[in-house]
């Protein structure tokens, strides 16, 4: 599947030249990026979204790019840096609502084995940007290491967790990052060290602008009962305290002074719904996709939850989840 290159032409030439890259007439400068990248790397026109994200709605992205080398990643990025056209970085879509009219521009998705790799050296692991959290933990536990155990549960890449420093069970990502590889819009690599790379809670606003290519987590040496016990404790939590129907996750993230979940549940407002969008009854701060929602439904029960939130108890709740596209 993933030694093509173009995918089937299944656009419509009279659209084309509308959209993002201002192509010359007759021309769509998605051929022109497909000319600058090994066979190696897949690029699919108009490729729905909705099944690539947990929440299972949005639309199709003009361009999504997997590239199979940091030459092509490389390419990709400086083609759009010159051509102005607008790049997305996906994860494994876990903390994502993409808008139903879709994500102009290229999608760049770090699936391809290349950037999915874990490899151990130690007590570290060096991890691509596109490799499972849920198997970074595993592996960690295959080699009697701990520390990285949170990981387990939180159904994201590790590209995308860097990028939103996620978070469970009272650790985040970056308590764990020893260093990262980055790559600039220029298509330039460059090592960091976790010391070099200012975070918050649910933020690393480097990674709004650069591309994370790997990391390197360090844990410790551990016995394998406590870290199956860790494990096993952290995810009776999770599957008691979560839903199981698709969602991105949390939604807001937690005010200061309580959290978003608390709130939403204090007051009365688990089970709302607009459409196919419902807010879960298992957690307030979980929006659910009972099988048909839209992404406007989505986004209208947050913004009914914003605003009863607001009248009657004055606090703001911030989106956690990124919500990209038209
Ligand atoms: N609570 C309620 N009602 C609810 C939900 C929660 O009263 O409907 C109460 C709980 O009983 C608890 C408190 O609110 O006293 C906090 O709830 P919980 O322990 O579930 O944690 P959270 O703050 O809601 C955070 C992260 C989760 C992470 C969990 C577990 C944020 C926004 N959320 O949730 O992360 O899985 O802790 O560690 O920081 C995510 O980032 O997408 C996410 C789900």
């Amino acid at each position: 599947m993933l030694n093509w290159k173009i995918c089937e032409l299944n656009t419509e030439c009279s659209n084309t030249n509308k959209r993002a890259g201002g192509s010359q007439p007759g021309s769509d400068w998605r051929d022109d990026l497909a000319r600058r990248v090994s066979a190696m790397t897949s690029l699919r026109r108009d490729e729905p979204l909705a099944g690539r994200t947990t929440m299972r709605v949005g639309g199709p992205a003009e361009l999504l790019a997997e590239p199979a080398s940091e030459a092509d990643l490389a390419a990709i990025l400086r083609f759009c840096a010159e051509r102005g056209i607008p790049k997305f970085f996906l994860g494994r879509g876990s903390n994502l609502l993409v808008r139903d009219g879709g994500i102009r521009g290229v999608v760049v998705s770090l699936i391809h084995p290349e950037f999915a790799r874990i490899v151990v050296e130690g007590a570290r692991l060096r991890c691509g940007a596109g490799a499972r959290l849920k198997n970074v933990a595993h592996e960690a536990r295959r080699q009697n290491l701990t520390g990285l155990e949170f990981m387990e549960g939180i159904p994201g890449s590790v590209g995308g967790a860097l990028r939103m420093n996620a978070g469970a069970m009272g650790s985040w990502t970056f308590d764990v990052v020893e260093s990262i590889r980055v790559m600039s819009d220029e298509g330039v690599a460059r090592d960091l060290t976790a010391a070099e790379v200012p975070v918050e809670y649910r933020s690393c606003p480097l990674l709004k602008a650069q591309i994370a290519l790997s990391a390197v987590f360090i844990a410790t040496g551990g016995e394998r009962t406590g870290i199956d016990a860790r494990m096993k404790s952290f995810s009776l939590k999770r599957w008691s305290s979560q839903p199981a129907a698709p969602s991105a996750g949390c939604v807001f993230k937690n005010p200061e002074a309580v959290p978003a979940g608390k709130l939403i549940d204090e007051l009365g407002l688990k089970g709302a719904c607009v459409g196919g969008a419902r807010v879960s009854l298992e957690h307030g701060n979980f929006i659910v996709n009972e099988g048909n929602a839209t992404a406007r439904d989505v986004l209208e029960l947050i913004e009914l939850l914003r605003a009863r939130v607001r009248a009657e108890r004055g606090i703001e709740l911030e989106t956690e989840v990124e919500i990209v596209g038209e």
